[in-house]
């Protein structure tokens, strides 16, 4: 028997603890500033999830696809079947990747885009006559989407849990330890047909790489022919103060896996681009077509959006006011590190996780949660990731005194929660805002 007063809700969650006892119902949005139905404002931490990179509230993008939708809304692109926005945004985003001559594969989201990038290098390898490169490498901490491939490669064990065997030819390395990928590759290079990574990892808790770590895994994936995946579904579009993660961490993938900040969340699409060496066996015809694709890849009022959104990044030349606001938002993020309960302030380009202690969470499991609440009530939208921490990412449009007001509301929410500290006291804003 269940109970009824449980399950009484229409809505469910995705990620989320049903249990919650209200829900908070957003209703419009404008740059970096949301607000619920009841009318009460609060900026923007996070851009969404991750994708909201332009801002909110957009009416060119609302023009785009409205314009689109009259035209022609969608039809599929299966068999010789094309629309001028992904013709568009295919050449547009070509010349925009770390790929040389890329070509692009367009899909629905960037779950589906991991899937079929993983799926693209194992055919590959199939077509090029090594069936039996079939492993792809992963790293800890990685989050790579909710789709088959994406779980069976996730970092974080609680999200491949609970599911009995799914895709079984995957190997999980530390996430910042080139000398073991070398050691992996020196032992079973023969039947790994992919590396994958996050050039910043961002859902498993903003983990920056090393210096050099992706130059050295370049390195090594040519030297064992290893194809390089790069999931550029949080780093693209300027939210690491470059077009995409690989060009600010020096390395060049053979497959780029893109989503969310391609239209900055207006509408969802994602994508999957690789270079000529592998589309050849299929474009020559040798390896057969590949049979992969989705109702909505290249998908014409989702494109339309991207082209607009692509448009307003570079017109306002966002990706470099990203490079140009790191520095100040390493160090206003980073002043919450002086809160006793943080453990360390996390971040790359625009994105930071704020990890709390694990002492101070500890016999209080809903310490975390309390917390996103209570900066909820200071008028902040963030919230937990993996390994106790907050996540700031907010949208790139974001101006010095909003940061500054994120984390004077964190502070003052830390305080309310774990007691006081001294964040608030060590910048003032007018320190913070003449960095
Ligand atoms: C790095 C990375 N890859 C893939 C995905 C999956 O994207 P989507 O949720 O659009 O399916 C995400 C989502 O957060 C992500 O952060």
């Amino acid at each position: 028997m269940y109970d009824e007063t449980v399950v009484a809700a229409r809505f469910w969650h995705p990620f989320s603890d049903m249990r919650h006892d209200a829900e908070i119902v957003l209703d419009r949005a404008a740059g970096c500033r949301v607000w619920d139905a009841g009318g009460r404002e609060y900026i923007d931490a996070t851009a969404g999830l991750w994708f909201c990179n332009v801002g909110h509230g957009r009416a060119e993008l609302a023009d785009a696809a409205a314009a689109q939708m009259r035209r022609l809304a969608a039809y599929h692109t299966y068999g010789a079947l094309a629309n001028r926005p992904v013709l568009d945004l295919a050449d547009r985003l070509a010349s925009l990747l770390p790929i040389p001559d890329a070509a692009i594969f367009f899909t629905q989201s960037g779950s589906d885009a991991v899937d079929t990038a993983a799926k693209l290098a194992r055919r590959y390898w199939q077509a090029a006559g090594s069936p039996e490169r079939r492993f792809i490498v992963a790293r800890e901490h990685a989050y790579h989407g909710m789709n088959g491939f994406g779980t069976s490669l996730a970092g974080i064990p609680a999200n491949r849990d609970g599911y009995g065997r799914l895709i079984e030819d995957v190997v999980v390395v530390p996430h910042d330890d080139a000398s073991a990928l070398a050691a992996l590759l020196d032992a079973r290079s023969p039947e790994i047909a992919a590396f994958i990574g996050e050039p910043m990892i961002g859902a498993g808790g903003v983990h920056p790489p090393r210096d050099g770590y992706w130059q050295e895994v370049e390195r090594l994936c040519r030297a064992h022919d290893v194809l390089l995946v790069a999931d550029e579904v949080v780093t693209g579009f300027g939210r690491v103060g470059t077009w995409f993660g690989a060009e600010r961490v020096g390395c060049t993938p053979d497959i780029v896996a893109g989503a969310k900040g391609v239209t900055s969340g207006y509408v969802p699409l994602g994508f999957v681009a690789c270079g000529p060496r592998i589309r050849e066996p299929f474009w020559r015809g040798d390896a057969g077509l590949w049979r992969h694709g989705y109702t909505y890849s290249g998908h014409a009022t989702a494109c339309a959006v991207a082209l607009a959104n692509v448009d307003i990044l570079e017109r306002e030349g966002l990706i470099d006011r990203a490079a140009a606001l790191e520095p100040a938002f390493a160090q206003i993020v980073g002043d919450l590190g002086e809160h006793p309960a943080v453990r360390e302030v996390r971040s790359f380009g625009l994105a930071a996780a704020v990890e709390l202690r694990t002492d101070v969470l500890d016999g209080d499991p809903t310490a975390l949660e309390r917390l996103v609440a209570t900066i909820r009530d200071e008028g902040v939208l963030t919230r937990a990731i993996v390994g106790n921490a907050l996540q700031i990412s907010p949208p790139l449009v974001i101006e010095r005194d909003e940061l500054v007001s994120v984390r004077d509301r964190i502070a003052s929410a830390l305080e309310r929660v774990f007691g006081p500290g001294h964040v608030a006291a060590t910048r003032s804003r007018d320190e913070a805002e003449a960095l």
